[in-house]
């Protein structure tokens, strides 16, 4: 059954009514710090929202592809910049639609706030789209919240656990790095988890 949060018009109503939230109104400070140092490769944000860590990642000189099927989240990315970088795609679409397409096409996968929008159901398939996503020794970067709420308190954001996170990414894949991050914003501090996740 189709849950509330699959649809299109259950986020696009959210950007109507300026519900957000969870926009930081610029580049996450963890990714933004990641960002100087790491190889430039092919980046994708899933969920990515209004954009400003697709927009920082591609003046950063990364290959881009932002994913997000709310319409005024794409059109606030693309009116982010004035002429759309070569480095810069924005898909307006269904991250589950992705696996054809981009199969082991990234170099890193993005993730703030996407797993935890959708349907606790919903994650072994978007642990399964990330795993088709991703290059052999590709990353998965993710700041992985809410932490302190439970998945029954409902959602969205749908709470989580370390050891659950973990969990979808056991076959194929091991955790390079795992912080409390001191680059979180203050209050998602303790709150947040960064885990790079390295495809093997
Ligand atoms: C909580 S918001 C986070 C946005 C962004 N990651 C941020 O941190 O600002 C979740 C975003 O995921 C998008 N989204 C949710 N499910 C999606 C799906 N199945 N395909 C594409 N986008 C989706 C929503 O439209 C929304 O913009």
């Amino acid at each position: 059954m189709e849950k509330k949060e699959d649809s299109i018009k259950f986020w696009e109503n959210k950007y109507a009514l300026d519900n957000t939230g969870w926009d930081l109104n610029g580049p996450t400070p963890v990714f933004d710090n990641i960002s100087k140092n790491i190889k430039k490769g092919k980046v994708c944000i899933l969920g990515c929202g209004r954009g400003y860590d697709a927009v920082m990642f591609a003046e950063r000189g990364f290959s881009v592809t932002a994913v997000d099927f709310a319409p005024s989240a794409v059109e606030a990315l693309n009116n982010l910049v004035n002429k759309k970088p070569k480095n810069l795609t924005v898909l307006q679409k269904d991250i589950f639609s992705l696996e054809n397409n981009y199969f082991e096409y990234f170099d890193y996968i993005i993730e703030q706030t996407c797993f935890c929008a959708i349907h606790p159901k919903r994650r072994p398939d978007y642990a399964r789209l990330v795993t088709n996503i991703i290059k052999k020794n590709g990353y998965l970067i993710g700041l992985w919240l809410p932490l302190n709420k439970k998945i029954k308190e409902g959602g969205p954001p749908y709470g989580t656990t370390i050891k659950e996170v973990k969990a979808h990414f056991t076959k194929k894949w091991i955790v390079d790095r795992e912080e409390f991050s001191e680059f979180s914003i203050p209050s998602r501090k303790n709150n947040e988890k960064l885990i790079i996740f390295k495809k093997i």
